[in-house]
């Protein structure tokens, strides 16, 4: 059996780490030991956060790439022998129309880059994470992978499929080195999620927390996966939900006036 390195010299690859919950995470995961490797597609942002982890004494370094991009992540992959940790986070929410008027084309976008892009990075670093002997896949879903909600089925479906993804990989991979861990998420206030969702429209952003007291934040959700990842190797937290104490569904939400 190989050797597992001590946690200090192993890689852990983040993507969607220019914003919000990746960022978050690539943070924690330095202050873990992890040797972190930030991806996105928004260059400057990346390389700022990877100066800002480098300056506090850990170890970061930042790549560019679209998740959506094959041949880009295959190129990617080259650069590692081996991988201990691989948390796919990019992804997002495009619309909250109905199924009746919503979109083909951000259902399209939705599921390239929730699901493709999880199994481009997935397939790519495989090899890489097994090769390291106590490797880790972590899969950013949702609650929205596990309950639909009105003018969220772009979304709920693309999240579906991440889940499945997740749920599906752990089957077939047992046996080998790597843990499948999957966190779904309730609602976070994240700076760019809603932002996205509605196209930079502010006001219908700041609605979707609108009266919650508490809603969580990136390093709440960070603080969830780098708790899952540090587990003892035979410790794989299969599925982790975590939502604000104000929701208790996707669709009940405690609301102060
Ligand atoms: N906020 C919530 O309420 C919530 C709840 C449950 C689950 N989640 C999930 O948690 C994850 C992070 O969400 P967040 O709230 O932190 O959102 P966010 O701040 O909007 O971050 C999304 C990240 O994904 C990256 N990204 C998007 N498309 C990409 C692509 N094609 N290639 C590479 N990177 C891409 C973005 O970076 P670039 O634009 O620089 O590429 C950004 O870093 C997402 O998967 C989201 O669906 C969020």
């Amino acid at each position: 059996m190989a050797t597992v390195p001590p946690a200090a010299s192993r890689i852990a690859v983040v993507t969607g780490a220019s914003s919000g919950i990746g960022a978050a995470t690539a943070r924690q995961l330095a202050e873990a030991g992890y040797r972190v490797v930030l991806t996105a597609r928004r260059k400057d942002r990346i390389e700022a956060l990877a100066e800002e982890i480098n300056a506090a004494g850990h170890s970061a370094t930042a790549y560019q790439l679209d998740v959506t991009d094959r041949a880009a992540v295959d190129e990617f992959a080259t650069a590692f022998t081996t991988v201990g940790v691989l948390v796919n986070n990019a992804g997002g929410a495009l619309g909250a129309d109905p199924v009746a008027t919503g979109d083909p084309a951000d259902w399209r976008t939705m599921y390239e880059t929730n699901v493709i892009g999880t199994l481009n990075l997935t397939q790519a670093l495989l090899p890489k994470l097994i090769a390291s002997g106590d490797g880790t896949v972590v899969v950013v879903s949702s609650t929205a992978g596990h309950a639909t909600y009105e003018g969220g089925a772009g979304y709920v479906a693309a999240k579906h499929g991440t889940h499945v993804l997740a749920e599906t990989l752990r089957l077939e991979i047992v046996g080998q080195p790597v843990r499948v861990i999957e966190i779904a998420p309730g609602m976070v206030r994240t700076e760019e999620f809603a932002l996205t969702r509605f196209r930079g429209d502010a006001e219908k952003a700041a609605k979707v927390y609108e009266g919650v007291a508490a809603p969580l934040t990136a390093e709440d959700v960070a603080d969830t996966i780098t708790w899952a990842v540090t587990r003892p190797s035979h410790v794989n937290v299969d599925l982790l939900v975590v939502r604000p104490r104000a929701q208790a569904s996707n669709t009940k939400v405690h609301r102060e006036k």
